[in-house]
């Protein structure tokens, strides 16, 4: 299918936007992805059209609010090639996964002295739920180094595992240095010591093909926002031989089958884990944003964003002094740096006089860049609706920060 930057670029509104009388450029997509046309008239029509609460209703709306949120979830299963359509759980994002996750797997599976592996570049929400289950569980957390290219060590990962290893759980993509880790070798070797895998996708399910039973990926989390949907909504993606035995996270209506005060019989997959109202308008959201998503082919995103990023990097690395922060072999779409010192809040705030959006600070994720001695970096990152005069863009505002700090 031909990529058509023009066409894709006219349905997402936003971009038309002037910021302080300039062209609006985002370059903040790891942070959050703007929403094209189809995802916000999806939202709009929901909200004139169809609402009602969901799995609850023998009237028209709700029967019809069903059957648009469960159609949602097998557009979902399809893009990730799910084996059924009761492996997809609706959470609020990525984060949420995790808790869920964290909660869930470690009450049915860990015990005081068991062992969790993650990385050096995890994002804080696939850190700070494991210390949760470590100080109420007990749990250890083993964490895998990195070398000064931002690559995970895979030698030190295979020498962490023991016999009390019940979890990896790992970026996929790294948010702070946009690092592509090896997903099928993580899950190899994990599986050679009986181990299961959580991938999180947070950076990576809007720039590569996912594929979870290829992968063999045991549990996935990813967010809509980051994948042209809406906020607020999400996935857990897991094996239904995990899921069937974990206990829910939360406990309300939807995941129950029957209450009494004597005894409570929860709800099968998928439901068991989607406590209460859901966030409808955005898993309907959701869906309609993987189906653009899909009407582009996740493969040219892919090899349109690889040629953007190779151009940036090129361009980025002739600026005097600037230093990229992460230089792994298999990068993605974005990239961290620092600028001959010069602070990171000065050198964003200095960019959106131009118009230009970037992220600035420790992007959720100190670990790693106290690692490389940093306590912020500044970070462009793109997608597909970007383009190379963007790029140059933001390398002209950087010579001229450049020129006014030196
Ligand atoms: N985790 C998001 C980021 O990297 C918010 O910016």
């Amino acid at each position: 299918m031909k990529f058509d930057f023009d066409k894709i670029r006219s349905e997402f509104p936003i971009l038309n936007t002037k910021i302080k009388g300039k062209p609006f450029i985002y370059l903040d997509n790891a942070a959050t992805t703007q929403k094209p046309i189809c995802v916000i008239n999806k939202i709009q029509e929901y909200y004139s059209e169809v609402n009602s609460n969901i799995h609850r209703g023998v009237h028209y709306l709700s029967q019809k609010a069903t059957m648009e949120y469960e159609k949602s979830r097998t557009i979902i299963q399809k893009f990730i090639n799910a084996a059924s359509n009761d492996e997809i759980i609706f959470t609020k994002g990525t984060t949420d996964s995790i808790n869920l996750m964290a909660y869930s797997f470690a009450k049915k599976y860990m015990q005081s002295g068991d062992e969790v592996i993650l990385s050096m570049m995890e994002h804080h929400s696939n850190i700070v739920p494991w210390q949760i289950q470590a100080e109420d569980r007990g749990i250890k957390i083993k964490v895998v180094p990195i070398n000064d290219n931002g690559e995970l060590d895979i030698d030190a990962f295979e020498s962490l595992f023991t016999s009390k290893t019940k979890l990896v759980s790992i970026i996929h993509v790294s948010n702070a240095i946009g690092t592509i880790n090896p997903a099928k070798e993580i899950i190899s070797i994990a599986h050679s010591h009986g181990v299961p895998v959580l991938l999180d996708a947070a950076q990576s399910i809007q720039h590569i093909k996912i594929d979870v039973q290829d992968l063999d990926c045991d549990f996935l989390a990813f967010s809509g926002h980051k994948i042209y949907g809406p906020t607020g909504v999400g996935v857990l993606y897991g094996k239904k031989k995990y899921l069937n035995e974990m206990p829910p996270y939360q406990g309300g209506g939807d995941m129950i089958l029957s209450v009494s005060f004597d005894k409570t019989e929860y709800n099968e997959l998928p439901f068991k884990f989607e406590a209460g109202t859901p966030n409808i308008s955005g898993v309907i959201g959701l869906g309609s944003a993987v189906e653009y998503v899909n009407s582009i082919g996740i493969e040219n995103i892919y090899n349109y964003e690889k040629e953007l990023l190779d151009y940036a990097t090129s361009k980025i690395n002739e600026i005097p002094g600037i230093y990229i922060v992460g230089k792994a072999k298999e990068k993605c779409s974005l990239i961290s740096f620092d600028l001959n010192g010069v602070h990171p809040h000065d050198i964003g705030t200095m960019l959106d006089n131009d118009g230009i959006a970037v992220r600035t600070g420790q992007h959720c994720a100190e670990p790693i860049l106290c690692k490389y001695g940093l306590t912020a970096t500044t970070r462009a990152s793109f997608a597909f609706y970007n383009n190379k005069n963007e790029v140059d863009s933001l390398i002209k505002s950087l010579l001229k920060i450049n020129n006014f700090f030196n």
